[in-house]
């Protein structure tokens, strides 16, 4: 028997094993300062490792910041230097080595940065470890946040800048998908909702203004990943509010400009902004959203949030509303979900010969 889960997946010249995907989770386990501030160590080589030999046929490494000021928290991992680039390298080569396909997602926090690692509570982190956020306006995210300063023209050139820098260093530490991270009330979401964006220059405004800072995101890490590899976007499809928020339909409309501009697979998950966003979260809740992109669009997607039983994975595959699936808690839970998902669809399990007594 066969799975859809289980068949592999091409993207220009570059082959996924299968369809079932580790979504990128950050882990707050860097160190802060010193030599290797920001540099991936040991845990995070044993947990994406882990991940790889549990059988997910892409791992996406989490939010790793283009800049200092572009971390979540302190302890976020960074590709704004060469030691960096060197961390991650030994994770790139491990799950390549597991025949699984090392991608990475590169991001700026912009006015949700700076804050504590979430196990150490909410609001800005300690005095020492922090700094003053930046933003498309000078509108914080919620009575935790500080006021972000505004973003000059300058200054969102140089914010483009580094992310071409980091697409390069990530592509220098062997990864063969890079993820612009436009999703969750991060600087480029915050840029193309209208909700945190109040800009009245040609960042802000229109439809055409406030996509503009992520097409030349796009546009920057594009002319220097290679045509033969993808790019991804993950995306908010929605900020679930009822005024003034970026909507599903301007995501279709947006979705047809990226693939315009060389995103080979939109990434789909919704919210993270702020303000009064009702949101009706379930098993799959996610998933319509991508669907609508996939059928509107033609756009390859990845579908995520509460995704966690194999038979609701095939079925989102098989029903075509979806690509690939992405999995975040669930692999946390359990590393080898994806082989346990192949023995109960009744597909070919493969595994390390390490693990062959156990499959
Ligand atoms: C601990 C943790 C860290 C996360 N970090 C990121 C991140 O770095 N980038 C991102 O786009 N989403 C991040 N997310 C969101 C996940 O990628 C995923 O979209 C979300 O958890 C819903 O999927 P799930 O129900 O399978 O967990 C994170 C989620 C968790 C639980």
């Amino acid at each position: 028997m066969s799975a859809a889960l289980f068949e592999p997946y091409t993207l220009r010249s570059l082959t996924v094993p299968n369809r079932v995907w580790m979504a990128p989770m950050c882990q707050y386990s860097a160190e802060v300062f010193g030599p290797n501030a920001g540099v991936a160590g040991d845990w995070h080589l044993a947990h994406y490792g882990s991940r790889a030999t549990g059988g997910a046929g892409l791992i996406l490494v989490e939010a790793t910041a283009v800049a200092p000021e572009g971390r979540i928290s302190p302890a976020d991992l960074g590709l704004w230097n060469d030691t960096q680039t060197e961390g991650l390298r030994r994770i790139a080569s491990f799950v390549k080595a597991q025949g699984a396909v090392p991608g990475i997602q590169i991001a700026h926090a912009g006015r949700k940065a700076a804050t504590q690692r979430p196990w150490l509570g909410r609001g800005p982190a300690p005095a020492e470890e922090r700094w003053q956020p930046v933003a498309p306006s000078a509108v914080p995210f919620d009575e935790h946040h500080p006021v972000p300063t505004e973003l000059t023209e300058d200054g969102i050139r140089e914010v483009v800048g580094q992310f071409a820098d980091a697409a390069r260093r990530a592509l220098a530490a062997g990864f063969e998908v890079v993820e612009v991270h436009g999703a969750h009330g991060y600087l480029i979401g915050e840029f193309l909702s209208p909700h945190s964006n109040r800009r009245t220059d040609a960042y802000g405004g229109s439809f055409e203004n406030r996509t503009r800072l992520a097409l030349e995101v796009v546009d920057a890490v594009r002319a220097v990943w290679p045509e033969e590899l993808p790019v991804f976007f993950r995306i908010s499809a929605t900020d679930w509010l009822e005024e003034a928020g970026w909507t599903a339909d301007e995501t279709v409309r947006f979705a047809a400009l990226l693939r315009e501009h060389g995103v080979d697979l939109l990434d789909v998950s919704t919210g993270g902004n702020g303000g009064p966003a009702r949101i009706p979260v379930g098993p799959g809740y996610q998933v319509p959203f991508a669907a609508r992109v996939k059928a509107e669009t033609g756009l390859p997607v990845a579908a995520v949030g509460l995704i966690t039983e194999s038979a609701q994975a095939e079925k989102i595959l098989a029903n075509g509303e979806a690509d690939a699936v992405l999995l975040g808690r669930e692999l946390l839970r359990d590393a080898s979900w994806p082989r346990r998902a192949a023995r109960e669809l009744g597909a070919a399990v493969s595994a390390p010969p390490q693990y062959a007594w156990a499959i």
